[in-house]
Parts: C-alpha cells; sequence; structure tokens
C-alpha cells in the first residue's frame, strides 16, 4: 500500500516552493528528484548521440534509449518496442500520423471523425488533413452530462476512414469508454486514434485490450522530461506508414536518385532524439510501476470526489463534465457566475494555489458550452486532500469578494 502523503517530498519543487498548492498537471506534472537524477546521470556519464558511436558511453546511450522502448512498450501493453515511436509530446504523434497516414490514405470525398471534446492537438490536424484532401471532417456531439453522444457518433462513424478521440477530457474530465469507441470504429472501418495525454499519466493502459490502432501521450504529464512523448501504432499500419520528417538515421540507403527507409519505429526518428528526456522518461515509468497505475488511479478519484464535493459547495460554481468521480480524470473545470475565469486563477495565485484558465486549448468545446473560457484544477500522485480544501477556502474568498 502506497502512502501518498510520503510522495510530495520527493519532488525537489515543493520544497523550493513550500506555500505552492500545485494543481495543474494535466499543463505538466512535477518531477520527482528520481527522474531529474536520472536525467543528469545520463549526462554526467553517459551523455553520447544514439545508435551512431561504438565507444562505450555511445553504446550505453544506445543501450539506455532503446530499453526506455521497451518499458515504454510495456507500460501501456502492446506487442513490442517496434510499435512504440518516440516523439516530442501528443501533438507531434498527432502530426507525424496526419502527415505519414492520413497524407498517404485519405483521399477526396472521405469522412474523418473528430469529438467535441477534443484537444486541438486531436482535432486540427484532421480538420486540415479533410481540408488539404477534400474529405468529410464530422465532429460528434455531446449530451448535456458531457459524455459522448453516441447515438450522433454512430450515425457520423458510418463510412469513416478515420476516428480521432481522447480516453479522457481535458476540459471535461470525462473518461471514454476507449474499448467500445475502438470496436465502434473498427466496425465501421475507420482507423481509431486515441488521444492519451490525460489518460496514460494516470491509470492502467492496455493497448491490445482497447484495440486502438494508435494512441499518443505526452511524457510531461507523467513526471518525465518535457520534450519525451510516445506515438504508439500497430505494427502493420506502422509498416505501411511514410516518414514525417526526412533526414538522417531514418534512412536504410540514401542514392543519387532515390533513397531507402529504415525499419519501423526508427523511421519515424529523424535526427538526433531527445535522448536526455527519453532517458527521464524511462525513470519515470519505473516510477509510476512501484506505485502501481490502479493506486494512482484509486488516489487521484478519492481526490476528485473531494474536489467535486468542495466545489459544489460555492455559491455560482458550475462544474463542467460529468459529476460522478468514477467518470471522471483528475481534473475538474468550472465556471462562476459573474466571474472572469481569469480574475479567478489570478485571485487563486494569490494563495498559493495554482490552477489554469483559459480554452484548455479546446475552443469548440467552450463554444458549445457557450463560454469564453473556464477554470482547471488537476491533481495527480503527489496532491492530498489539504490541497483539495486550500482551493475550497481560496474559492469562497473569491466568492466573497466578487460578492
Ligand atoms: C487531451 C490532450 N491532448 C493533447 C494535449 C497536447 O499535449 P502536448 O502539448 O504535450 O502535445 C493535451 C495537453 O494539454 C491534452 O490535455
Amino acid at each position: 500500500m502506497i502512502d501518498f502523503s510520503r510522495i510530495r517530498a520527493e519532488f525537489p519543487i515543493f520544497a523550493a516552493n513550500p506555500r505552492m498548492v500545485y494543481l495543474d498537471s494535466a499543463a505538466t506534472s512535477q518531477r520527482p528528484e528520481e527522474v531529474i537524477g536520472a536525467v543528469a546521470g545520463f549526462y554526467r556519464r553517459y551523455n553520447a548521440n544514439v545508435a551512431r558511436g561504438l565507444y562505450e558511453i555511445a553504446e550505453e546511450a544506445t543501450l539506455a534509449y532503446e530499453a526506455v522502448r521497451k518499458k515504454a512498450g510495456r507500460f501501456i501493453s502492446s506487442k513490442d518496442e517496434g510499435e512504440i515511436v518516440f516523439t516530442k509530446n501528443t501533438t507531434e504523434s498527432a502530426n507525424v500520423l496526419m502527415r505519414g497516414f492520413g497524407e498517404k490514405f485519405i483521399k477526396k470525398g472521405d469522412r474523418i471523425v473528430a469529438t467535441l471534446m477534443d484537444h486541438h492537438s486531436n482535432f486540427v490536424p484532421w480538420q486540415q488533413l479533410a481540408l488539404m484532401k477534400g474529405a468529410r471532417f464530422e465532429v460528434a456531439g455531446l449530451n448535456p452530462d458531457g459524455t459522448l453522444d453516441l447515438e450522433d457518433l454512430g450515425r457520423k462513424l458510418k463510412g469513416a476512414k478515420l476516428f480521432a478521440f481522447p480516453a479522457a477530457s481535458n476540459v471535461l474530465g470525462t473518461l471514454n469508454d476507449s474499448r467500445g469507441l475502438c470496436a465502434m470504429a473498427r466496425d465501421s472501418g475507420a482507423v481509431s486514434i486515441v488521444d492519451g495525454a490525460q489518460s496514460v499519466p494516470s491509470m492502467p493502459t492496455d493497448v491490445k485490450k482497447m484495440g486502438c490502432d494508435f494512441l499518443m501521450f505526452s511524457g510531461h504529464k507523467m513526471l518525465a522530461p518535457f520534450g519525451s512523448g510516445v506515438l504508439y501504432g500497430r505494427r502493420e499500419l506502422l509498416e505501411k506508414m511514410d516518414p514525417f520528417l526526412y533526414g538522417s538515421a531514418m534512412i536504410r540507403s540514401v542514392g543519387m536518385k532515390e533513397s531507402e527507409w529504415n525499419d519501423v519505429p526508427h523511421r519515424f526518428e529523424a535526427g538526433t532524439p531527445l535522448v536526455d528526456a527519453v532517458i527521464g522518461l524511462g525513470a519515470a515509468i519505473d516510477y509510476l510501476n512501484r506505485i502501481g497505475m490502479g493506486a494512482v488511479r484509486d488516489h487521484e478519484e478519492a481526490l476528485v470526489a473531494r474536489m467535486l464535493k468542495r466545489l459544489g459547495e460555492v455559491r455560482g460554481l458550475r462544474v463542467l463534465g460529468p459529476c460522478n468521480e468514477r467518470k471522471r480524470a483528475g481534473l475538474v473545470s468550472f465556471s462562476m457566475d459573474g466571474i472572469h475565469p481569469h480574475d479567478v486563477s489570478a485571485m487563486l495565485a494569490e494563495d498559493g494555489v495554482c490552477v489554469r484558465s483559459g480554452h484548455h486549448c479546446a475552443m469548440p468545446l467552450h463554444a458549445h458550452l457557450d463560454i469564453p473560457a473556464s477554470t482547471r484544477a488537476s491533481v495527480y500522485i503527489y496532491n492530498g486532500m489539504d490541497d483539495i480544501d486550500a482551493l475550497a477556502a481560496s474559492l469562497e474568498k473569491v466568492r466573497k469578494v466578487f460578492g
């Protein structure tokens, strides 16, 4: 049994900022000493480029880099590490797919489906692909409780070629039934592209059980350094894709007129990769595995339950998305009658409470909700009930000031 109250001490940023109540992990997580140390250790002991040199530290760096590929593969239960492409983040993963898969296989008149709760990163690439190709871009709607309207989705998916959706919404918090949605995509003949940016850091992930074709996530939201992202793809699909970036070690051979591409997944990793970030991702995965992703999920669910209860007590505060913590990821967005979200977050900041306000890269969703912006509080393994209570107390103050 993990003692979550002791975890905070393993994150040096909290000692450096003792007043801080960090509730913005959906934007980026904090990093434990172990991850910081792994990156520093790489630079101190075996800093070298990967897949190039034959001397000792170059081989050590290459082995360490490739070992993280295996670890990341196991973390999401992929068949083998060849299905793991390192990218900078979720956004880059989507763009690798849009260029490498979308440009090759989507044709004029094809249908592409996204959802109203998609983050721009899994929305704009498909919207732009549709514009480029003369394809149709359809957006599946929502029920009033912030869940996906499955009837609307079913209609739009008929005959579609590609379906992009988030495993968890970064605004509504809605946890989608990814397995069911992937099955719907498969039955319609569409390729499923799952945005795992808000789910992979917080709960067990099994791509085989989920049955997705592609899954994308960002290391920086799960204790790892900035610049460590993953694109998982079923091998047979990755094999059919074209590279997105050209040059460096993504080739097998280069002639004067033509070039041949390297094997999957190296074909998609042109240029010197972010070796340090990937090494840090390995350390982050080790750290999370020791806690256990089931325990991470339980912890977040308990914090969200408290947050729903305490925020529900603040007058004129409207929580966005499902009101049941079991149906939510570790974040709660809300709006307050008569108070602009930026004023809310600025006042919370005065109490050391760090939340985010804005459209959270989900403008179509905010337009649908008929609000320009919202305030979002998000939790992770280092948060405790005290943080939720501090948020609630600070919100009560905001309410008093604005009447
Ligand atoms: C659901 C979702 N998708 C995609 C992204 C984009 O992630 P990144 O900026 O790491 O590419 C985010 C980031 O907030 C997100 O919450």
